[in-house]
């Protein structure tokens, strides 16, 4: 009988569609997404947001303008940008530049999400490959998103490359 019920959900799941232009049915996907926010909730409650970080100190963000520009703008847009048009996946990384989406969690559980990533999702993990100074001021950034004007966002980001392009020349010199 165990037997049967398994070779039913294993055909099951192989029929069921997994291309990323087609969506969830709606229970599963509101199992998913109710999922993943439950997880996120409680790993982050063990967190503390260090002393002396203030999420909300423009030139602790500023420091992430890099990794924004480089790692999240192609999924989840810029002020001003949305996000690449090849970018089809599924779920649909959310607008950070909206109020509503970031809002809905608190200054932990953005970092717990931006540390860890999200798993089945394409939503990338930079703890392996970031410092903690790093992870907080990314989190920074996301967290002034919403408020961040496309005329501070470009100006951020061109100075950010020209400095990048200037690392790159006295590289080369060496
Ligand atoms: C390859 C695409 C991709 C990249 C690159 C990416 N993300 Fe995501 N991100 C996602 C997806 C997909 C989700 C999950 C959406 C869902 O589950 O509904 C997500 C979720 C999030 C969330 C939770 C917001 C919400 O409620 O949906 C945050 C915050 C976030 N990403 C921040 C970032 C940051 C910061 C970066 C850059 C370091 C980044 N992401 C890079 C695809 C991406």
């Amino acid at each position: 009988m165990a037997l049967i019920s398994l070779l039913v959900f294993v055909y099951t799941a192989l029929r069921y569609d997994v291309a990323a232009t087609s969506p969830h049915s709606q229970p599963v996907e509101w199992v998913l997404s109710e999922g993943m926010q439950h997880s996120v909730r409680t790993h982050a409650a063990e967190l503390e947001v260090p002393e002396g970080i203030d999420l909300r100190d423009a030139s602790l963000a500023d420091k992430a303008i890099g990794h924004y520009s480089v790692a999240c703008a192609t999924c989840h847009g810029a002020p001003g940008e949305s996000r690449a048009p090849w970018m089809v996946m599924y779920p649909e990384p959310r607008a950070l530049t909206d109020a509503a989406v970031v809002n809905a969690w608190s200054d932990r559980e953005l970092y717990w999400i931006i540390k860890h990533g999200i798993k089945d999702t394409g939503m990338i993990a930079l703890g392996p490959t970031h410092s903690e100074g790093d992870l907080w001021a990314v989190t920074a950034f996301v967290r002034q998103l919403p408020d961040m004007s496309p005329d501070r966002y470009r100006a951020l980001r061109a100075r950010y490359q020209q400095n990048a392009a200037a690392a790159g020349h006295a590289e080369h010199r060496h």
